[in-house]
């Protein structure tokens, strides 16, 4: 899997992704993550990439040809031409795990992080095929965006995540938020750790669990319930 991210930042990119397990993974070899400085596409002497809006308005945009001249190199220097060409915007489509899992197969995704009031629309209309956002506010760039949406995708990449950090069970992958994790000791500070998780019998142990994933959900994000797969008893927890 490669990430490519066009950016006018491409240090904010490649410091975070040389840390963790992302760095891990990209030394494995498991993924490729690179940024690509739009400026070096820049086709004049002052390496300008950003211009006053026609029709008047405060701030700048960011200009088509550099951003184009950009991803036809990318396009020029891969393998398999990228299928999928994401826009960070506040206007984008809200990010869910299930576009993180969709995208996690692919073979090639470029992300393109947008900078000032936004990018000229004929670049967007020429190059992007989804726009995404990961929240109701707004941000300085779309690098941090841009990190949010590689991070998401490349953890679901087979081998990326150790045994240890295995997503079986996490919050979202079966719908529900997770319940709650102990580890020792037994008792810290006059609270116990409960019971059946030390009791070694694995099937209460994983009813525990499911109830106290349905308890979560129900407080902290009782909107899931309703997509998540219940049992008929589980049912219950929708309050209609
Ligand atoms: N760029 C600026 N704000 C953003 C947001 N909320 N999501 C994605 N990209 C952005």
């Amino acid at each position: 899997m490669k990430i490519t991210i066009m950016t006018l930042f491409p240090e904010m990119i490649e410091n975070a992704v040389n840390c963790s397990i992302l760095g891990r993974a990209r030394q494995n070899g498991l993924i490729e993550i690179e940024a690509i400085n739009i400026r070096d596409f820049a086709n004049n002497k002052h390496l300008q990439v950003d211009d006053y809006p026609y029709g008047g308005g405060a701030g700048m945009l960011m200009m088509a040809d550099p951003v184009c001249r950009c991803y036809d190199h990318i396009v020029e220097h891969s393998s398999v031409a990228p299928q999928h060409v994401l826009y960070m915007s506040p206007q984008g489509k809200p990010w869910k795990q299930q576009m993180a899992e969709a995208l996690s197969s692919e073979e090639h995704i470029v992300l393109l992080c947008g900078h000032y009031e936004g990018i000229d629309q004929r670049a967007l209309d020429a190059i992007v095929t989804e726009e995404v956002s990961i929240g109701d506010y707004v941000l300085t760039g779309g690098e941090l965006a841009a990190l949010v949406v590689a991070d998401s995708i490349s953890r679901l990449v087979p081998g990326v995540l150790g045994k240890a950090e295995s997503f079986q069970d996490e919050s979202f992958s079966d719908g529900l938020l997770e319940y709650p994790h102990y580890t020792r000791p037994a008792v810290y500070r006059d609270e116990a750790v409960p019971d059946v998780l030390l009791s070694g019998n694995h099937q209460k142990i994983a009813a525990y669990r499911r109830e106290m994933s349905l308890i979560n959900t129900f407080n902290k994000r009782p909107d899931l319930l309703k997509r998540a797969k219940l049992t008929e008893k589980e049912k219950y927890f929708i309050n209609e």
